[in-house]
Protein backbone atom coordinates (compact mmCIF):
# COMPACT_ATOMS: atom_id res chain seq x y z
CA UNK A 1 0.00 0.00 0.00
CA UNK A 2 1.46 3.61 -0.71
CA UNK A 3 1.40 6.01 1.74
CA UNK A 4 -1.01 8.96 0.76
CA UNK A 5 0.46 12.17 1.50
CA UNK A 6 -1.39 15.71 1.15
CA UNK A 7 0.41 18.11 -0.13
CA UNK A 8 -1.06 21.90 -0.25
CA UNK A 9 -0.59 24.78 -2.24
CA UNK A 10 1.45 22.87 -4.71
CA UNK A 11 0.44 24.34 -8.14
CA UNK A 12 2.01 27.55 -6.44
CA UNK A 13 6.06 28.56 -6.81
CA UNK A 14 7.12 26.18 -4.28
CA UNK A 15 4.61 24.25 -4.09
CA UNK A 16 5.15 22.77 -7.50
CA UNK A 17 8.96 21.96 -6.82
CA UNK A 18 7.80 20.57 -3.95
CA UNK A 19 5.23 18.32 -5.53
CA UNK A 20 7.35 17.46 -8.70
CA UNK A 21 10.07 16.10 -6.17
CA UNK A 22 8.07 14.17 -4.25
CA UNK A 23 6.01 12.46 -7.15
CA UNK A 24 9.34 11.21 -8.76
CA UNK A 25 11.65 10.46 -5.98
CA UNK A 26 9.21 8.46 -4.09
CA UNK A 27 6.98 5.91 -6.39
CA UNK A 28 5.98 4.36 -2.83
CA UNK A 29 4.21 7.98 -1.94
CA UNK A 30 0.65 8.50 -3.31
CA UNK A 31 1.11 12.64 -3.50
CA UNK A 32 -2.08 14.68 -3.53
CA UNK A 33 -2.03 18.16 -4.05
CA UNK A 34 -4.91 19.94 -2.81
CA UNK A 35 -5.00 24.08 -4.47
CA UNK A 36 -7.89 26.14 -4.97
CA UNK A 37 -6.11 27.74 -8.05
CA UNK A 38 -5.81 31.38 -6.85
CA UNK A 39 -4.26 33.88 -9.20
CA UNK A 40 -1.22 32.43 -7.74
CA UNK A 41 -1.65 28.52 -8.63
CA UNK A 42 -1.29 27.34 -12.43
CA UNK A 43 -1.78 23.78 -13.21
CA UNK A 44 0.81 24.43 -15.92
CA UNK A 45 3.56 24.44 -13.30
CA UNK A 46 2.91 20.52 -13.20
CA UNK A 47 2.55 19.59 -16.93
CA UNK A 48 5.48 17.18 -16.47
CA UNK A 49 3.80 15.19 -13.70
CA UNK A 50 0.54 15.09 -14.14
CA UNK A 51 0.01 11.94 -15.65
CA UNK A 52 2.19 10.13 -12.94
CA UNK A 53 0.13 7.06 -11.27
CA UNK A 54 1.43 8.34 -7.99
CA UNK A 55 -0.01 11.75 -8.33
CA UNK A 56 -3.66 13.03 -8.03
CA UNK A 57 -4.60 17.01 -7.94
CA UNK A 58 -7.62 17.63 -5.72
CA UNK A 59 -9.12 20.81 -6.31
CA UNK A 60 -10.46 22.27 -3.05
CA UNK A 61 -10.22 25.40 0.05
CA UNK A 62 -8.52 24.37 2.52
CA UNK A 63 -10.56 26.87 4.18
CA UNK A 64 -13.79 24.94 3.09
CA UNK A 65 -14.10 22.77 6.65
CA UNK A 66 -16.83 20.12 5.00
CA UNK A 67 -14.20 19.34 1.90
CA UNK A 68 -11.57 19.12 4.01
CA UNK A 69 -13.09 16.56 6.70
CA UNK A 70 -14.41 14.80 3.89
CA UNK A 71 -10.72 14.33 2.07
CA UNK A 72 -9.28 13.44 5.36
CA UNK A 73 -11.76 10.69 5.51
CA UNK A 74 -11.42 9.17 2.06
CA UNK A 75 -7.67 8.99 1.81
CA UNK A 76 -6.79 9.02 4.94
CA UNK A 77 -3.31 11.13 4.74
CA UNK A 78 -0.50 10.10 7.04
CA UNK A 79 1.81 13.03 6.30
CA UNK A 80 0.55 16.93 5.42
CA UNK A 81 3.35 19.25 3.97
CA UNK A 82 1.26 21.92 4.05
CA UNK A 83 2.08 25.17 2.18
CA UNK A 84 -1.10 26.92 0.35
CA UNK A 85 -1.31 30.15 1.85
CA UNK A 86 -1.71 33.84 0.68
CA UNK A 87 2.04 34.71 -0.16
CA UNK A 88 2.93 38.58 -1.07
CA UNK A 89 2.71 40.80 1.11
CA UNK A 90 1.80 43.67 -0.64
CA UNK A 91 -1.41 42.53 -1.29
CA UNK A 92 -1.34 41.39 2.66
CA UNK A 93 -1.07 45.34 3.02
CA UNK A 94 -4.30 45.66 0.55
CA UNK A 95 -6.51 42.70 1.77
CA UNK A 96 -5.32 41.38 5.09
CA UNK A 97 -8.73 40.03 6.07
CA UNK A 98 -7.93 37.42 3.02
CA UNK A 99 -4.70 36.76 4.30
CA UNK A 100 -6.14 35.76 8.04
CA UNK A 101 -8.67 33.67 6.22
CA UNK A 102 -6.02 31.41 4.31
CA UNK A 103 -3.01 31.37 6.12
CA UNK A 104 -4.77 31.39 10.26
CA UNK A 105 -8.46 29.88 9.52
CA UNK A 106 -6.96 27.17 6.81
CA UNK A 107 -4.05 26.21 8.84
CA UNK A 108 -6.42 25.19 11.72
CA UNK A 109 -8.97 23.52 9.15
CA UNK A 110 -6.48 21.28 8.25
CA UNK A 111 -4.81 20.88 11.80
CA UNK A 112 -8.27 19.81 13.66
CA UNK A 113 -8.42 17.60 10.39
CA UNK A 114 -5.51 16.09 10.84
CA UNK A 115 -6.03 15.50 14.59
CA UNK A 116 -9.22 14.26 14.30
CA UNK A 117 -8.56 11.38 11.59
CA UNK A 118 -5.44 10.36 13.64
CA UNK A 119 -7.65 10.04 16.73
CA UNK A 120 -4.55 9.75 18.72
CA UNK A 121 -2.59 6.93 16.70
CA UNK A 122 0.42 9.55 15.85
CA UNK A 123 2.64 6.52 14.85
CA UNK A 124 4.26 7.63 11.36
CA UNK A 125 2.25 10.39 11.15
CA UNK A 126 3.79 14.69 10.97
CA UNK A 127 1.92 17.56 9.99
CA UNK A 128 4.28 19.67 7.92
CA UNK A 129 4.30 23.51 8.30
CA UNK A 130 6.29 25.46 5.27
CA UNK A 131 6.80 28.69 6.76
CA UNK A 132 8.41 32.23 6.55
CA UNK A 133 11.73 33.98 7.94
CA UNK A 134 9.26 36.95 8.04
CA UNK A 135 7.66 35.63 11.34
CA UNK A 136 11.10 36.74 13.14
CA UNK A 137 10.49 40.81 12.03
CA UNK A 138 13.90 42.64 10.88
CA UNK A 139 17.58 43.12 11.34
CA UNK A 140 19.16 45.73 11.70
CA UNK A 141 22.67 45.80 9.89
CA UNK A 142 23.93 43.02 11.77
CA UNK A 143 22.88 39.36 12.86
CA UNK A 144 20.95 36.66 12.03
CA UNK A 145 17.56 34.50 12.71
CA UNK A 146 18.03 31.74 14.87
CA UNK A 147 15.53 29.31 15.56
CA UNK A 148 15.16 30.61 18.81
CA UNK A 149 15.00 34.54 17.81
CA UNK A 150 11.80 35.85 19.59
CA UNK A 151 8.25 36.20 16.65
CA UNK A 152 7.87 39.92 15.80
CA UNK A 153 6.16 40.02 12.49
CA UNK A 154 5.23 43.17 11.17
CA UNK A 155 3.16 42.71 8.26
CA UNK A 156 -0.25 40.72 7.83
CA UNK A 157 1.29 38.79 6.00
CA UNK A 158 3.89 37.88 8.59
CA UNK A 159 1.58 38.21 11.28
CA UNK A 160 -0.75 35.31 9.90
CA UNK A 161 1.96 32.96 9.23
CA UNK A 162 3.58 33.39 12.58
CA UNK A 163 -0.20 32.80 13.97
CA UNK A 164 -0.78 29.72 11.74
CA UNK A 165 3.39 28.63 13.10
CA UNK A 166 1.88 29.13 16.35
CA UNK A 167 -1.16 27.11 16.37
CA UNK A 168 0.69 24.16 14.75
CA UNK A 169 3.19 24.50 18.09
CA UNK A 170 -0.08 24.53 20.33
CA UNK A 171 -1.78 21.01 18.93
CA UNK A 172 1.62 19.63 19.56
CA UNK A 173 1.56 21.05 23.50
CA UNK A 174 -2.00 20.54 23.61
CA UNK A 175 -3.05 16.94 21.59
CA UNK A 176 0.80 15.92 20.98
CA UNK A 177 0.14 16.30 17.34
CA UNK A 178 3.52 15.59 15.53
CA UNK A 179 4.56 18.17 13.72
CA UNK A 180 7.71 19.86 12.13
CA UNK A 181 8.26 24.19 11.22
CA UNK A 182 10.80 25.52 8.66
CA UNK A 183 11.47 28.61 8.02
CA UNK A 184 12.94 30.10 5.02
CA UNK A 185 13.84 33.03 3.45
CA UNK A 186 13.49 34.51 -0.16
CA UNK A 187 13.01 31.84 -2.87
CA UNK A 188 14.04 32.50 -6.68
CA UNK A 189 13.48 30.54 -9.68
CA UNK A 190 10.88 28.75 -12.56
CA UNK A 191 7.64 29.52 -11.90
CA UNK A 192 7.22 32.06 -9.52
CA UNK A 193 4.53 34.46 -10.08
CA UNK A 194 5.86 38.06 -11.64
CA UNK A 195 4.82 39.82 -8.93
CA UNK A 196 7.60 38.98 -6.53
CA UNK A 197 10.85 41.15 -6.47
CA UNK A 198 12.74 38.74 -9.37
CA UNK A 199 10.33 37.66 -11.56
CA UNK A 200 8.44 40.95 -11.74
CA UNK A 201 11.40 42.51 -13.14
CA UNK A 202 12.97 40.10 -15.45
CA UNK A 203 9.18 40.26 -17.29
CA UNK A 204 9.55 44.35 -17.17
CA UNK A 205 13.32 44.19 -18.16
CA UNK A 206 12.23 42.04 -20.87
CA UNK A 207 9.03 44.49 -21.88
CA UNK A 208 11.28 47.71 -21.09
CA UNK A 209 8.52 48.41 -18.48
CA UNK A 210 9.68 50.24 -15.25
CA UNK A 211 11.38 48.81 -12.64
CA UNK A 212 9.78 50.14 -9.35
CA UNK A 213 12.40 49.85 -6.11
CA UNK A 214 10.44 50.48 -2.97
CA UNK A 215 12.28 53.67 -0.91
CA UNK A 216 16.04 54.06 -1.40
CA UNK A 217 16.64 50.21 -2.60
CA UNK A 218 19.09 49.65 0.78
CA UNK A 219 16.82 46.46 1.61
CA UNK A 220 18.49 43.13 2.22
CA UNK A 221 17.29 39.34 1.59
CA UNK A 222 18.67 36.32 1.75
CA UNK A 223 17.99 34.45 -1.52
CA UNK A 224 17.31 30.97 -2.08
CA UNK A 225 16.77 28.98 -5.43
CA UNK A 226 13.75 27.29 -4.93
CA UNK A 227 14.89 23.33 -6.00
CA UNK A 228 17.05 24.00 -2.99
CA UNK A 229 14.07 24.69 -1.09
CA UNK A 230 12.39 21.95 -2.15
CA UNK A 231 15.48 20.03 -0.89
CA UNK A 232 15.48 21.43 2.13
CA UNK A 233 11.76 20.28 2.52
CA UNK A 234 12.93 16.96 1.78
CA UNK A 235 15.52 16.59 4.34
CA UNK A 236 12.98 17.97 7.37
CA UNK A 237 10.38 15.75 6.17
CA UNK A 238 12.60 12.44 6.18
CA UNK A 239 15.13 13.16 8.72
CA UNK A 240 14.34 16.48 11.03
CA UNK A 241 13.35 15.93 14.41
CA UNK A 242 9.52 15.59 15.31
CA UNK A 243 8.05 18.90 16.91
CA UNK A 244 11.57 21.04 15.84
CA UNK A 245 12.06 24.30 13.34
CA UNK A 246 14.51 24.54 11.32
CA UNK A 247 15.72 27.76 9.67
CA UNK A 248 16.48 27.08 6.28
CA UNK A 249 18.43 30.39 4.01
CA UNK A 250 20.59 30.80 1.06
CA UNK A 251 23.35 31.76 2.94
CA UNK A 252 23.37 34.82 0.09
CA UNK A 253 22.27 38.51 1.52
CA UNK A 254 21.74 41.07 -1.35
CA UNK A 255 20.84 44.31 -0.98
CA UNK A 256 17.34 45.34 -3.38
CA UNK A 257 19.20 47.92 -5.77
CA UNK A 258 22.62 45.75 -5.75
CA UNK A 259 20.54 42.90 -7.56
CA UNK A 260 18.46 44.78 -9.25
CA UNK A 261 21.82 45.98 -10.75
CA UNK A 262 22.91 42.61 -11.49
CA UNK A 263 19.79 41.56 -12.79
CA UNK A 264 20.17 44.58 -15.40
CA UNK A 265 23.48 43.16 -16.47
CA UNK A 266 23.36 39.78 -16.79
CA UNK A 267 19.80 40.75 -19.17
CA UNK A 268 21.41 43.28 -21.52
CA UNK A 269 24.05 40.62 -22.06
CA UNK A 270 21.22 37.78 -22.65
CA UNK A 271 19.08 40.50 -24.78
CA UNK A 272 21.65 42.42 -26.81
CA UNK A 273 21.38 46.08 -24.91
CA UNK A 274 24.50 48.20 -24.90
CA UNK A 275 25.96 50.12 -22.17
CA UNK A 276 24.47 53.08 -23.24
CA UNK A 277 20.68 51.14 -23.83
CA UNK A 278 21.29 49.60 -20.52
CA UNK A 279 17.70 48.04 -19.12
CA UNK A 280 19.42 50.14 -15.34
CA UNK A 281 17.39 53.04 -17.26
CA UNK A 282 14.13 51.34 -16.60
CA UNK A 283 15.22 51.49 -12.57
CA UNK A 284 12.59 54.03 -11.18
CA UNK A 285 12.46 54.79 -6.66
CA UNK A 286 9.03 54.50 -5.79
CA UNK A 287 7.30 54.99 -2.76
CA UNK A 288 8.44 52.64 0.04
CA UNK A 289 6.51 49.68 1.45
CA UNK A 290 4.71 50.50 4.37
CA UNK A 291 5.91 48.49 7.28
CA UNK A 292 9.12 47.52 4.95
CA UNK A 293 11.41 45.30 6.91
CA UNK A 294 15.17 46.23 6.73
CA UNK A 295 16.99 43.05 6.51
CA UNK A 296 16.40 39.28 6.57
CA UNK A 297 19.07 37.15 7.01
CA UNK A 298 18.97 33.28 8.32
CA UNK A 299 21.85 31.48 10.14
CA UNK A 300 20.62 27.92 8.48
CA UNK A 301 23.75 26.17 10.35
CA UNK A 302 21.26 23.98 12.22
CA UNK A 303 19.81 22.22 8.98
CA UNK A 304 23.18 22.26 7.73
CA UNK A 305 25.11 20.51 10.98
CA UNK A 306 22.33 18.21 11.94
CA UNK A 307 20.29 17.01 8.00
CA UNK A 308 23.31 17.70 6.40
CA UNK A 309 22.18 20.48 3.74
CA UNK A 310 23.43 23.23 2.17
CA UNK A 311 22.55 25.00 -1.20
CA UNK A 312 23.32 22.76 -4.24
CA UNK A 313 23.59 25.86 -6.33
CA UNK A 314 25.40 29.28 -6.04
CA UNK A 315 23.36 32.79 -6.76
CA UNK A 316 24.99 33.14 -9.89
CA UNK A 317 24.22 29.58 -11.17
CA UNK A 318 20.83 29.78 -9.77
CA UNK A 319 20.04 33.53 -11.34
CA UNK A 320 21.46 32.35 -14.88
CA UNK A 321 18.90 29.43 -14.67
CA UNK A 322 15.60 31.78 -13.56
CA UNK A 323 16.70 33.96 -16.03
CA UNK A 324 17.21 31.45 -19.21
CA UNK A 325 13.94 29.48 -17.80
CA UNK A 326 11.80 33.08 -18.06
CA UNK A 327 13.19 34.25 -21.25
CA UNK A 328 12.29 30.41 -23.04
CA UNK A 329 8.97 30.51 -21.36
CA UNK A 330 7.10 33.97 -22.32
CA UNK A 331 4.12 32.26 -22.77
CA UNK A 332 3.63 30.95 -19.34
CA UNK A 333 4.34 34.10 -18.48
CA UNK A 334 1.62 36.05 -20.58
CA UNK A 335 -0.50 33.14 -19.76
CA UNK A 336 -0.49 33.90 -15.73
CA UNK A 337 -0.37 37.90 -16.46
CA UNK A 338 -3.56 37.77 -17.83
CA UNK A 339 -7.61 38.41 -16.50
CA UNK A 340 -7.73 39.48 -12.62
CA UNK A 341 -4.28 39.95 -12.30
CA UNK A 342 -3.62 42.23 -15.19
CA UNK A 343 -5.12 44.91 -13.30
CA UNK A 344 -3.14 44.86 -10.18
CA UNK A 345 -0.14 44.56 -12.48
CA UNK A 346 -0.85 48.10 -14.24
CA UNK A 347 -1.54 49.59 -10.95
CA UNK A 348 1.80 48.45 -9.65
CA UNK A 349 3.53 51.75 -9.94
CA UNK A 350 0.78 53.78 -8.11
CA UNK A 351 1.29 51.99 -4.95
P1 LIG B 1 2.37 31.01 -4.02
O1 LIG B 1 1.55 32.22 -3.75
O2 LIG B 1 3.17 30.92 -5.27
O3 LIG B 1 1.44 29.71 -3.98
C1 LIG B 1 0.43 29.53 -3.02
C2 LIG B 1 -0.48 28.39 -3.51
O4 LIG B 1 -1.49 28.19 -2.52
C3 LIG B 1 -1.20 28.71 -4.83
O5 LIG B 1 -1.13 27.62 -5.71
C4 LIG B 1 -2.63 28.98 -4.40
O6 LIG B 1 -3.59 28.65 -5.40
C5 LIG B 1 -2.75 28.09 -3.17
N1 LIG B 1 -3.79 28.55 -2.24
C6 LIG B 1 -3.97 29.83 -1.78
N2 LIG B 1 -5.06 29.87 -1.00
C7 LIG B 1 -5.56 28.60 -0.95
C8 LIG B 1 -6.68 28.02 -0.30
N3 LIG B 1 -7.51 28.74 0.46
N4 LIG B 1 -6.90 26.68 -0.45
C9 LIG B 1 -6.08 25.95 -1.23
N5 LIG B 1 -5.01 26.45 -1.89
C10 LIG B 1 -4.76 27.77 -1.75
O7 LIG B 1 3.28 30.84 -2.73
P2 LIG B 1 4.80 30.34 -2.60
O8 LIG B 1 5.69 31.50 -2.80
O9 LIG B 1 4.97 29.11 -3.40
O10 LIG B 1 4.81 29.98 -1.04
C11 LIG B 1 4.38 28.70 -0.60
C12 LIG B 1 4.50 28.63 0.92
O11 LIG B 1 5.85 28.87 1.30
C13 LIG B 1 3.66 29.70 1.63
O12 LIG B 1 3.13 29.12 2.79
C14 LIG B 1 4.66 30.79 1.98
O13 LIG B 1 4.28 31.46 3.15
C15 LIG B 1 5.92 29.97 2.21
N6 LIG B 1 7.19 30.67 1.92
C16 LIG B 1 7.39 31.32 0.75
C17 LIG B 1 8.63 31.93 0.49
C18 LIG B 1 8.91 32.64 -0.81
O14 LIG B 1 9.97 33.25 -0.94
N7 LIG B 1 8.05 32.60 -1.79
C19 LIG B 1 9.65 31.85 1.45
C20 LIG B 1 9.40 31.18 2.65
C21 LIG B 1 8.17 30.57 2.87
O1 LIG C 1 11.45 36.07 3.33
C1 LIG C 1 10.53 35.15 2.84
C2 LIG C 1 9.40 35.88 2.14
O2 LIG C 1 9.94 36.41 0.94
C3 LIG C 1 8.20 34.99 1.85
O3 LIG C 1 7.65 34.54 3.06
C4 LIG C 1 7.15 35.74 1.04
O4 LIG C 1 6.09 34.86 0.68
C5 LIG C 1 7.80 36.27 -0.22
O5 LIG C 1 6.87 37.04 -0.94
C6 LIG C 1 9.04 37.11 0.11
O6 LIG C 1 8.66 38.35 0.74
P1 LIG C 1 9.35 39.76 0.35
O7 LIG C 1 8.43 40.84 0.68
O8 LIG C 1 10.74 39.82 0.89
O9 LIG C 1 9.47 39.54 -1.26
P2 LIG C 1 9.21 40.52 -2.49
O10 LIG C 1 9.71 39.80 -3.71
O11 LIG C 1 7.83 41.05 -2.50
O12 LIG C 1 10.19 41.73 -2.18
C7 LIG C 1 11.58 41.54 -2.05
C8 LIG C 1 12.19 42.89 -1.72
O13 LIG C 1 12.08 43.74 -2.88
C9 LIG C 1 11.50 43.64 -0.59
O14 LIG C 1 12.48 44.37 0.14
C10 LIG C 1 10.56 44.59 -1.31
C11 LIG C 1 11.31 44.92 -2.60
N1 LIG C 1 10.48 45.18 -3.77
C12 LIG C 1 9.53 44.28 -4.10
C13 LIG C 1 8.72 44.48 -5.21
C14 LIG C 1 7.65 43.47 -5.57
C15 LIG C 1 10.69 46.32 -4.54
O15 LIG C 1 11.58 47.15 -4.24
N2 LIG C 1 9.89 46.53 -5.64
C16 LIG C 1 8.89 45.66 -5.99
O16 LIG C 1 8.18 45.90 -7.00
Amino acid sequence: MKKNILITGGAGFIGSHVVRRFVKKYPEYHIFNLDVLTYAGNLENLKDIENEDNYTFLKGDITDENYINEIFDTYKFSSIIHLAAESHVDRSISDPLAFAKTNILGTMILLNAAKNTWNNDFQNKVFYHVSTDEVYGTLGETGLFTENTSYDPNSPYSASKASSDHFVRAYGETYDLPYKISNCSNNYGSFQFPEKLIPLFINNIITEKPLPVYGDGNYTRDWLYVEDHAIAIDAVFHKGVMKETYNIGGFNEWKNINLVHLLCEIMDEKLGRSSENSSKSLITYVKDRPGHDLRYAIDASKIENELGWYPSVTFEQGLEKTIDWYLNNKEWLSNVISGEYQEYYNNQYNK
